[in-house]
């Protein structure tokens, strides 16, 4: 057996000695994810988690959510599993990570994994961008895509998508558009006058923060109550403004 197989079982079996936390076939937990968290909680998922620094931190912070990190790879997983539970060692002194599924799965087959409406929020951090127009249909902000996640996402389902690839941005831009989502608290630059600690940094973002580079970001909103009042909030808060200046105006 090559040196590199052995490596190989060795992560397989790693993930599979830890089926309280690693999910290797999430398939069979549709509509059934709830019973593996223990409780009813929302679910909000990083799709293409990467080593899970973000994931495992949001997990710390926020125990009332439950949070599930997927990557296709077993070796990502095999890494963020041990994140995790370093995390919630050193910060609550925890040896179990009560609210947390790490996923080896592959986002086109989300629908597969969820009934629709199972999931309460996305996650897309620093989402390969596949650059070549002959791979538009790989990014996880394709038309297609989106689909998927509208089908998985609840009545008040959000995603959360921020990437350093300002043509990815551009792209999903058009994409969120043309799939009717309503988009909301853009930015071009997220971090422009300070770190945004409460938006927790992924480890891609940690990097490219540090060598100076902008962040885009959008938050989408599916159902049309929300989307309703999202139009709502906005079109109080413009009539407010218009008040306040007109006091202002009259004043001077
Ligand atoms: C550029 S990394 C970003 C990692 C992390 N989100 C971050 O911000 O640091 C993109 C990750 O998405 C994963 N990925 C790409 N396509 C995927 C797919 N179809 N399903 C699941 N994971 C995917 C890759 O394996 C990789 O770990």
């Amino acid at each position: 057996m090559s040196l590199r197989l052995r490596g190989r079982k060795n992560i397989r079996e790693s993930l599979e000695q830890q089926p309280e936390l690693v999910v290797l076939d999430p398939q069979t937990l549709k509509g059934r994810w709830h019973e593996f968290f223990g409780n009813d909680h929302p679910i909000h998922i990083e799709c293409g988690m990467g080593k899970g620094q973000f994931i495992s931190r949001m997990s710390v912070n926020n125990p009332e959510i439950n949070y599930i990190g997927m990557d296709i790879y077993d070796e990502l997983i095999r890494r963020g599993s041990e994140k995790a539970r370093a995390l919630w060692k050193s910060e609550k002194n925890a040896d179990n990570v009560p609210n947390l599924a790490l996923v080896r799965g592959n986002v086109e087959l989300l629908d597969e994994m969820f009934e629709p409406g199972e999931l309460e929020r996305i996650y897309l951090n620093f989402s390969d961008p596949w650059p070549k127009a002959k791979h538009a249909r790989r990014r996880l902000t394709h038309p297609r895509f989106l689909e998927k996640y509208k089908h998985v996402l609840s009545e008040i389902g959000e995603i959360h998508f921020k990437t350093d690839s300002l043509t990815l941005f551009e792209f999903s831009l058009n994409s969120f558009s043309n799939t009717e989502l309503q988009m909301r608290n853009i930015s071009l630059d997220l971090h422009r006058t300070e770190i945004r600690e409460d938006l927790v940094l992924t480890e891609y973002e940690t990097k490219f923060v540090g060598q100076g580079m902008p962040i885009y970001r959008l938050e989408a909103v599916i159902g049309k109550e929300v989307q309703a009042a999202h139009r709502r909030k906005v079109a109080e808060d413009l009539e407010h403004e218009m008040r306040r200046v007109h006091v202002k105006d009259e004043e001077e």
